[in-house]
């Protein structure tokens, strides 16, 4: 048996064991690397480990189910909570260290005077539908950084949203770690992993899969330019919504990928696909990058000459 992965469960074990790990005499380089999650590991977790594991000397995985980022009449409650499985997961990845704190190592002081504020881009999208949900996760990412110490941290386009703030988070208040984005891992069928699709029963998931259809549909249109992807995109939901009305749509956007501002009918260059729905009674979200070149644009003045 391993002794790896060593497990953290207050911060003062955190640091003792933060620090064995960089000066084991096995590791190469004396990087540190984080994978942040809230655990229900899966294949998506799996893929930002290994690339951790394949940049750094020293990988943390931190398994934190952040109460301040779920609203009043979220899943806290019934989030799923496997950590024996997930242990066993991080073992066979090579992790050196699992921090699994309780509410209280992460929170020392109880409710939160000082929060982190995530600014407009944390109003717009995940952030309409999930009021406080960014400032919730951005505090809770500045802390994690402040306790595990990475030179690197890995975030999934998964949560493209997120990434995009963890990234303006990282310039704005000058914190000294590189974000690394990894390709978000889905399911044979185009399904996104995510730790909520084990609520949804069969007929549930058939709905839930019309999400990827949408983004795929949207993306095979870009051509036509922004207004051709949001409608080949949104005629999909519109039907899938219509065949089955367990699907709520709650947004389809075409955004900038820094700003998660709506793009021009005349946009060149990378925008994000991104859509969120409920599902019975489960929440889930997809996005993918689509990228537009000057001359595809009907907009644009070379094309109309
Ligand atoms: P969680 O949903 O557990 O996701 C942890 C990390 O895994 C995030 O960076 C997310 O983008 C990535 N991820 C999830 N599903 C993925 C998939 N199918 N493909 C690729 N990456 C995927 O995101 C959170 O937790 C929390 O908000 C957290 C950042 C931990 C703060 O509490």
């Amino acid at each position: 048996m391993s002794d790896r992965p060593v497990v953290a469960y207050t911060r003062a074990e955190l640091a003792a064991a933060r620090s064995a790990a960089i000066s084991s005499r096995e590791r190469r380089s004396g990087e540190v690397a984080v994978v942040m999650t809230m655990g229900a590991l899966h294949d998506g977790h799996t893929a930002l480990i290994q690339a951790a594991r394949a940049r750094a000397g020293v990988v943390i995985v931190t398994i934190f189910v952040n109460p301040l980022q779920f609203g009043p009449n979220e899943d806290l409650d019934r989030y799923p909570r496997t950590l024996h499985t997930d242990l066993r997961v991080c073992a066979a990845e090579g992790v050196d260290v699992v921090f699994a704190p309780p509410g209280t190592e992460v929170y020392p002081g109880g409710e939160l005077q000082v929060r982190v504020d995530p600014g407009p881009m944390g109003q717009l999208l995940e952030g309409e539908f999930r009021p406080g949900f960014f400032v919730g996760v951005l505090t809770v990412v500045a802390k994690l950084l402040h306790l595990t110490q990475p030179d690197l941290a890995f975030f999934g386009e998964k949560d493209a949203q997120q990434l995009a703030l963890v990234r303006r988070m990282v310039t704005d208040l000058n914190l000294p770690v590189e974000i690394v984005a990894v390709p978000t891992v889905r399911e044979p069928d185009g399904l996104a992993l995510s730790s909520r699709n084990r609520y949804l029963s069969p007929a549930e998931r058939a709905a839930a899969l019309k999400l990827s259809v949408a983004l795929r549909e949207g993306s095979a249109a870009r051509r036509g330019g922004p207004a051709a992807v949001r409608k080949a995109a949104g005629a999909v939901l519109e039907a899938a919504g219509h065949a089955d009305p367990r699907l709520q749509l709650d947004y389809l956007a075409l955004v900038d990928r820094e700003s998660f501002t709506e793009v021009p009918a005349d946009f060149a260059g990378r925008a994000i696909l991104a859509v969120a729905a409920r599902v019975g009674g489960t929440r889930l979200i997809d996005n993918v990058a689509v990228a537009f070149s000057a001359q595809q644009s009907p907009m644009n003045p070379a094309e109309r000459a």
